[in-house]
């Protein structure tokens, strides 16, 4: 393959730099708007040269820090290289890199934690302030100039749209056969000129398979050919096939009352080991003809696509372990037909949530006996990763489902709480709750019928008598009875825990 076989257009070609170079275009304090969703399709040579040049900037008495602006998690040579270089100020929507995490926590990262589907919208709108460059992966560029994306959109679009200068990086590690799978809407508008979407089926196609870019911002083109780098999946343990028995035998009771066809509806799955073993699950469900409206294809996915069950995937990115990347990428042309990658603005969108009525499935870090789940904040303090976009779909799904295992840390902290200690999804956002334990159906359900039911079903049983003590005193002593809660002990079993290592007495 020709050095130049990914760039068909002249003048793109004669913009071709080192990624040292085209690091030396990005300047203090500037905002950067970087693809990348999960661990694909993030640009990987420009972020770790800028983290050199960011070390040396330091070595040599001069602070460099950037804002750095992405579709949501990304790679260990973007978040972990400019994170480690201490070069991020400033961060949004999403991490999961351990050292941002650390970052973050030990307050020397600002992170602004929110729903996925608003980060383009919010750019349009002006409240994030400007975006000075983009940095973007792509996987090709053509001859009049349409870039072929990469393995995620996320907000690619907007950062191109938005930025003042452009830095492309033509990754070759990326399958070719990637053309033709996207579909990216340029129909979007801020109100009052906003129209429907005309999308009302997962499969639609509403947009272009190329993004665009004005060439005049064009100030660099770097080649790369290093792989997307997404974590392992674990083997499904024996909590997380419990869990997805569970929503099986909850999916064929909900077919068998006709509140869910025999296909059910559009899947959204979220990130984590416990929602790739649900998907796990389905392959040897009775369902058939499933399809998925969703943020991210993960490994399960490719499973239910080759067995036949998931007839389509609609996400922004792939977020597959290595194993999978290679199956994909090997296969591509087996799975191109039966995918479409979006903006995250449109695969997250709650209009397009709500009318296709997905049944969205979430994990959690801890719920409360009313059923408000915490996703984000380990102890109430502690950012694990964000929202994500958890939010977009629990508000606006068909059914809103969440899902963890009962304890967590060795069986020392209980999921289950009297209440949670940070709040991300409001008790009527949850209404699905299901933990290896069994499940409990929160739908029209009071607040005191709710927290019985979760805590015979989800809770584990070593925590069982205390939550119903618990319960059984907010009865007798509490303010008002809708949502009996005794405020100085609600939190007790946290201070618990971070001061024995346990929340058991
Ligand atoms: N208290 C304290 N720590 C807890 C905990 C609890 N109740 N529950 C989990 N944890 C810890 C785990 O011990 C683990 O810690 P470690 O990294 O030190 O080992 C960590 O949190 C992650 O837990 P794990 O069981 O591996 O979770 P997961 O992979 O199933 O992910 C979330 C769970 C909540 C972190 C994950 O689903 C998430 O980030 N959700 C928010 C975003 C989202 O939902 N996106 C999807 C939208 S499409």
């Amino acid at each position: 393959m020709s050095v130049y076989s990914r760039i068909a257009h002249a003048g793109f070609r004669s913009r071709i730099m080192p990624a040292a170079q085209a690091a030396e275009l990005i300047g203090s304090g500037d905002t950067v708007g970087m693809s990348g969703f999960t661990g694909s399709g993030y640009p990987k040579a420009v972020p770790m040269a800028l983290a050199e040049r960011i070390e040396a900037e330091r070595a040599a008495g001069r602070p460099f820090r950037i804002s750095v602006w992405t579709g949501a998690s990304t790679g260990p040579e973007l978040d972990g290289a400019l994170a480690k270089a201490d070069g991020i100020e400033f961060r949004l929507p999403y991490n999961s890199d351990p050292i941002a995490r650390e970052r973050i926590n030990k307050g020397e990262m600002n992170y602004f934690d929110m729903h996925l589907s608003q980060v383009a919208p919010m750019a349009w709108q002006g409240f994030l302030g400007n975006l000075d460059v983009a940095v973007v992966e792509v996987t090709a560029i053509r001859d009049d100039g349409g870039l072929v994306p990469s393995s995620s959109i996320g907000n690619n679009k907007t950062w191109l749209d938005r930025a003042k200068k452009v830095i492309l990086e033509v990754n070759r590690w990326q399958n070719p056969a990637l053309e033709g799978m996207h579909d990216i809407y340029y129909g979007t508008a801020l109100p009052p000129y906003r129209v429907p979407i005309p999308l009302v089926r997962p499969d639609d196609r509403i947009g272009s398979a190329y993004l665009r870019v004005d060439p005049d911002k064009v100030v660099g083109v770097v080649e790369t050919d290093v792989p997307d780098r997404n974590l392992p999946f674990a083997a499904p343990d024996a909590a997380a096939n419990a869990i997805a028995g569970h929503l099986m035998e909850f999916f064929r009771h909900e077919v068998a009352r006709k509140r869910l066809p025999a296909s059910l509806l559009p899947i959204q799955s979220g990130v984590g080991n416990v929602a790739n073993a649900v998907l796990s699950g389905l392959v040897d469900s009775p369902f058939d003809d499933l399809t998925a409206y969703t943020e991210v294809i993960q490994d399960g996915m490719l499973d239910l696509l080759d067995c036949g069950k998931l007839r389509m995937a609609s996400a922004t990115a792939f977020s597959l372990s290595p194993q999978a990347a290679e199956r994909i990428n090997t296969g591509m042309e087996r799975y191109r037909d039966r995918m479409i990658l979006r903006p995250q603005e449109i695969s997250n969108h709650p209009e397009l949530i709500r009318r296709l009525g997905c049944i969205a499935m979430n994990g959690l870090i801890e719920a409360d006996i009313y059923g408000a789940v915490n996703s984000t904040h380990v102890m109430g303090s502690r950012i694990q990763n964000g929202i994500g976009g958890s939010g977009d779909f629990a508000r606006n799904a068909y059914i809103s489902i969440f899902m963890t295992p009962s304890t967590a840390k060795n069986g020392q902290i209980s999921a289950i709480v009297p209440q949670v200690s940070h709040v991300d999804h409001i008790a009527q956002d949850v209404q699905i709750l299901v933990t290896e334990q069994g499940l409990a159906d929160l739908r029209g359900l009071s607040p005191k019928e709710r927290a019985r039911l979760i805590i015979a079903h989800c809770a584990h049983p070593d925590f069982r008598p205390m939550l119903t003590d618990y319960f059984e005193r907010a009865l007798r002593g509490s303010y008002g009875l809708q949502s009996p809660s005794l405020p100085d002990e609600a939190l007790s079993w946290h201070y618990r825990f971070m001061t024995t290592g346990s929340m058991r007495p």
